[in-house]
């Protein structure tokens, strides 16, 4: 199936979601829904209530919760880049100018704050204890994911085991928990309910994984975010560790330096370095990684039947690849 059709097949779905948006953003207070409305209406792939509402056509959930559902992973997603681009100090988000640079870091903060709590009054509303469960322990596991990376901050030692780790945590458990929520709404066996968290966890790891490769090899207006900003932050992604272990001494003093330089280098640094991992594979490396990643995901699938929505879900996760944006 082209990744279109999957687009076709849910466009009602992502159409109410966004129709909600403005509602629940509606606050007293005017930069909340300033912000708000300014970073959810920039954009974005909403890939994460994309993998929601197949899964839910998956589970022949019939009834209108999903949407609202879509809405708290999408909310939630929104939080944690506005608190991503303060840590990150990137300026550039959704082809737009990042909230922290139109707003400051408070406000970024401030709201991502705010729409993290909605997103949890929502599924109050919308969910049951299960689905809480679900979701608390993945916003937990979230923020241990970024305090991870803080840690491993232009350590140029950083192994591929703990980019992994970090990469499960910020990135895969909520695209996993969108795929669980839609499993429990949809009230599918416990067997069926883990094959769609394990497809969504593959999913998550190659999704993370190819938008490191993209972050060297895109171009600013095609990824809408600038490139080459998770060198310029010290951030160790597979590319570079894979690289790294290829390098020349030489090549790997210069990695080093570079990471360490708390972003002070030049564009011709960050060619050079993009030469480097060219060189010795990282990108190609990285790519097959997350292709088999994808590979994964999509054998949890087998315990459901050859439908078109299980068609759809094995088209996401080629996209998963494909994409340049
Ligand atoms: C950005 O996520 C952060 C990552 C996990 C890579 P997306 O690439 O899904 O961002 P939007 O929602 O499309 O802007
Ligand atoms: C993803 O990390 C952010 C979260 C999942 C919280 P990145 O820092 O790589 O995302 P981008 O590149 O800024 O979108
Ligand atoms: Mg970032
Ligand atoms: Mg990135």
């Amino acid at each position: 199936m082209h990744i279109q059709e999957v687009f076709d097949l849910i466009k009602d779905d992502v159409r109410q979601m966004e129709e909600g948006f403005r509602k629940n953003l509606n606050s007293d207070v005017y930069l909340v829904s300033k912000v708000g409305e300014y970073i959810l209406n920039s954009g974005g792939k909403r890939f994460r209530p994309m993998v929601l509402f197949l899964c839910s056509r998956l589970c022949k959930y019939k009834g209108d919760r999903h949407v609202a559902l879509a809405g708290v992973v999408e909310f939630i997603h929104t939080a944690t880049l506005l608190h991503d681009d303060v840590v990150d100090n990137a300026h550039l988000r959704r082809g737009a100018v990042s909230a922290n640079t139109v707003w400051g870091d408070g406000a970024s903060i401030l709201v991502g704050d705010y729409l993290l709590s909605k997103a949890f009054s929502l599924a109050v509303l919308h969910g049951d204890m299960r689905i809480l469960k679900v979701l608390s322990h993945t916003t937990t596991r979230m923020a241990e994911g970024e305090v991870l990376q803080l840690l491993k901050h232009s350590d140029a030692a950083t192994t591929e085991k703990e980019y992994l780790d970090v990469v499960t945590n910020k990135t895969a458990v909520l695209i996993s928990a969108a795929c669980q929520v839609a499993a429990i709404t949809g009230g599918v066996s416990l067997e069926k309910e883990a094959a769609l968290a394990s497809y969504g966890m593959g999913l998550g790891i190659a999704y993370q994984l190819m938008d490191d490769c993209l972050d060297y090899v895109s171009t600013d207006e095609d990824l809408g975010k600038s490139i080459g900003n998770d060198l310029r932050e010290g951030k160790v992604t597979m590319p570079l560790i894979y690289a790294s272990t290829k390098a020349t001494e030489a090549e790997r003093a210069l990695i080093k330096e570079t990471l360490e330089s708390d972003g002070e280098f030049t564009d011709t640094r960050l060619r050079e370095i993009i030469a480097i991992i060219n060189q010795h594979g990282g990108i190609e490396y990285s790519v097959n990684r997350a292709r088999a990643y994808v590979e994964g995901a999509k054998r949890h699938l087998d315990v459901f039947e050859p439908d078109t929505e299980r068609a759809a879900l094995l088209a996401v996760a080629d996209f998963v690849i494909e994409r340049s944006c």
